[in-house]
């Protein structure tokens, strides 16, 4: 990897501040609902503990626009932490300041202290070089495990690496690992499954998988984007009708490269959007006036599962349908089992498809779930991640001296 790893440093004694992602969604008291990212950010956090460096920990929550919200403070995260790591978990009211350096001074070798949430301070998002540097002056070594937030050019992912000695954490590095395995050199065939709200989310990792996949699924309220720019009418359901010029754009790109964007076949459609709504299945030629699509159909499910068994490997981002509001979680739910036991290598990456997973218990059956969701896309597109830049800078200008 030409990334400097956190395994290349003495850490004993030292000061190391650690971008990891507490981004997680809260419940309505405030609780954390589902600690997934906590738990991915443990193994970098105990092989410091366990070295004897003194781990100062910074993260995001929400987005408080440089402002401190009291329903962002990062108090439920550090409990969860505290309850999975069985230690004590220190904990700041600021990010930066008086009450942060006294905090950092008084940590003892295999402690750990938590930082407020970062968006606080203006200086974070603006990726202030000031405010970067005052991050930096509370530790020796940076470490950057934080790869849900790497798309974010941030003082805490970005700016922080200019001043300090700089690595990729142990989940940072799988992450990568893992994503960059799956599309260099893939083995063949590569299986792609795009599904959510937007065709504009997604626009470019369409672009990159339609010359590099060999089957790409779509399904959710993205595919009625596609099939009205083929021509379909949908009755009432969601169309981006301002992106329908790109999806015909991008079904002639793949055309030209000898490629299907393989969309539905049917939909299960509704009049009214609620749960347990009567529903019923239509080709994709039959929604009349007044009917929305919610889910695929099962021909579609049928399809998409006969593909997903000689796949060698699946990425997949988004779910189907409105898996939310049973049953039209049917789709999403069939197509995440064909997944769970299929052959191939496989990964999910985005919250909704996350959670749509966790919800059917089939977590535990995909060989990746990837902690980023914008992150994750962005990859996939082939940009290079500013917090991955950053890392890759770091070590360059090391090497250089
Ligand atoms: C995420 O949840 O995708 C990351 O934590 C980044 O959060 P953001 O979209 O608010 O920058």
């Amino acid at each position: 990897m030409e990334l400097a790893s956190i395994r290349d440093f003495s850490v004993q004694g030292k000061r190391v501040l650690v971008r990891v992602d507490l981004n997680v969604p809260l419940d309505e008291q405030g609780e954390v609902r589902d600690g997934t990212r906590i738990k991915a950010s443990l193994p970098t956090i105990r092989y410091l503990l366990e070295r004897g460096a003194k781990v100062i920990l910074v993260s995001h929550l929400g987005r408080p626009k440089g402002k401190v919200k009291e329903e962002l403070r990062l108090d439920s995260g550090a409990q969860r932490l505290s309850y999975f790591l069985k230690k004590k978990v220190h904990k700041t009211t600021q990010v930066v300041g008086e009450e942060v350096h006294k905090a950092v001074e008084q940590l003892s070798p295999g402690e750990l202290l938590l930082l407020e949430n970062v968006r606080f301070e203006p200086g974070e998002e603006k990726n202030d070089p000031r405010f970067a540097r005052e991050l930096a002056s509370l530790a020796d070594l940076y470490i950057n495990d934080a790869f849900g937030t790497a798309h974010r050019a941030h003082a805490s992912t970005v700016g922080v690496a200019e001043f300090l000695p700089a690595a990729c954490g142990l989940l940072m590095e799988k992450e990568i690992n893992i994503l960059a395995g799956c599309l260099e050199l893939p083995q063949r065939p590569l299986l792609t499954i795009l599904g959510g709200a937007k065709v504009s989310d997604k626009i470019g990792v369409i672009k990159r998988f339609i010359g590099l996949a060999d089957y790409i699924l779509i399904g959710g309220a993205m595919a009625n984007t596609f099939l009205k720019a083929k021509g379909f009418e949908l009755g009432d359901s969601l169309v981006e009708e301002d992106k329908l010029k790109e999806a015909r754009t991008l079904l002639e790109q793949a055309q030209r490269k000898g490629k299907d964007l393989i969309l539905p076949q049917d939909l299960v459609v509704v009049k009214e959007l609620k749960e347990g709504a009567f529903s019923k299945i239509n080709a994709i030629e039959a929604v009349e006036p007044g009917w929305k699509a919610v889910d695929i159909g099962p021909q579609t499910i049928e399809k998409f599962t006969r593909l997903l068994r000689e796949a060698k490997v699946i990425l997949w981002n988004g779910p189907l349908g409105v898996f939310e509001l049973p049953p039209f979680h049917r789709g999403t739910e069939a197509v995440a089992r064909a997944v769970a036991q299929a052959q191939g290598y496989t990964v999910i990456g985005g919250g909704d498809i996350v959670a749509a997973v966790e919800q059917f218990g089939l977590a535990s059956a995909i060989d990746h779930i990837s902690t980023g969701g914008g992150a994750t896309l962005e990859f996939w597109e082939g940009k290079e991640l500013p917090g991955i830049a950053a890392l890759r800078r770091s070590k360059e200008k090391k090497e250089e001296r």
